[in-house]
């Protein structure tokens, strides 16, 4: 019997990638799911989910899972280019280093991934690519600068992207959640020194407000089941938000109010003003 297409998802060892990839693999899908701690070898599964290693920062790590799934029949037909972590704190006192690992994790690692596996997908004629940005590369977030704009550099991407592969047939999908309960904020880098910073105590207050809001946000498994729609649809779709009624409520007044009162406002909801 022959397999179905593999649908391979990064970053699938916690969150929303973890929920993505079982509940994709529960539907009956292929599905592969990277973690950069998981085995380098075995076999890959005909159906359900195989954890395959995989270090999106590391060169030799994509080549090596890319030739692992060829010699397997496993290349995918489906990326979900899910794997990313944020940095908190203030953009001045943000080390250049940390700044970089930021943007090679969340915008060069998703580019790794695509350039290792484009020409297979053009092969096969088609295939779709699903790329997990974040409201907050479209609404900044104060002591997330840096986060924010690797979701905003991620977001011009999928979108240039986007026009690109029209021709091959590869449609790519941008989902830009908002706040979803997982361990992201557990993993978040936070300033190094912050006790000593001028920009306490406002910096800790909307952290901590950050914090309370994505570990009231929605659950991991509702943002899974629209992008497990998203691989039954057959059309094209360019993307969409996986908002609450206040997040999108706040998309709404980004689109029509001018960038100074919104971002009054965006004070005022941090209790900085
Ligand atoms: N949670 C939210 O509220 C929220 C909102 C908007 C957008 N997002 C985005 O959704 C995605 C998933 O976030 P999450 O909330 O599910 O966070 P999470 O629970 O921390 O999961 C992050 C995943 O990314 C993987 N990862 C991190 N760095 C990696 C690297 N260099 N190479 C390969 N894999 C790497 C981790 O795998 P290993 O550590 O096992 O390698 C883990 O599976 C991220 O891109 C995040 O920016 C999340």
């Amino acid at each position: 019997m022959m397999s179905p297409p593999t649908i391979l998802v990064t970053g699938a060892s916690s969150g929303l990638g973890k929920a993505i990839a079982e509940r994709l693999a529960a539907g009956g899908a292929r599905v592969v799911g990277t973690s950069r701690h998981a085995a380098t070898d075995g076999p890959i599964a005909a159906s359900g989910l195989t954890m395959a290693q995989l270090d999106i920062c590391d060169d030799v790590s994509v080549a090596s899972l890319k030739n692992r799934l060829q010699e397997a029949g496993a290349l995918p037909a489906t990326i979900v280019l899910n794997a990313g972590f944020g940095i908190s704190g203030a953009i001045e006192e943000t080390p250049v280093d940390a700044a970089r690992a930021q943007f090679d994790t969340n915008l060069l690692g998703a580019h790794r991934v695509v350039q290792a596996f484009l020409p297979s997908l053009r092969a096969r004629g088609g295939g779709r690519l699903i790329v997990i940005g974040s409201l907050a590369g479209r609404i900044a977030l104060p002591f997330q600068g840096f986060y924010s704009a690797s979701k905003a550099a991620l977001a011009a991407y999928a979108a240039a992207l986007r026009i690109e592969l029209r021709p091959f047939g590869i449609d790519v999908t941008l989902v830009e959640p908002g706040d979803h309960r997982t361990g992201f904020p557990d993993r978040r880098q936070p300033p190094a020194d912050r006790h000593h910073s001028p920009y306490e105590p406002q910096q800790s207050r909307v952290l901590a407000a950050m914090i309370a809001s994505e570990q009231a946000g929605a659950s991991p498994e509702s943002l899974a089941d629209a992008v497990v729609h998203l691989t039954h649809t057959r059309g094209r779709h360019a993307g969409f938000a996986k908002a609450s009624a206040f997040e999108r409520l706040f998309l709404l007044l980004h689109r029509v109010l001018p960038a100074g009162p919104f971002q009054l406002l965006v004070r005022r909801a941090y209790g900085l003003d």
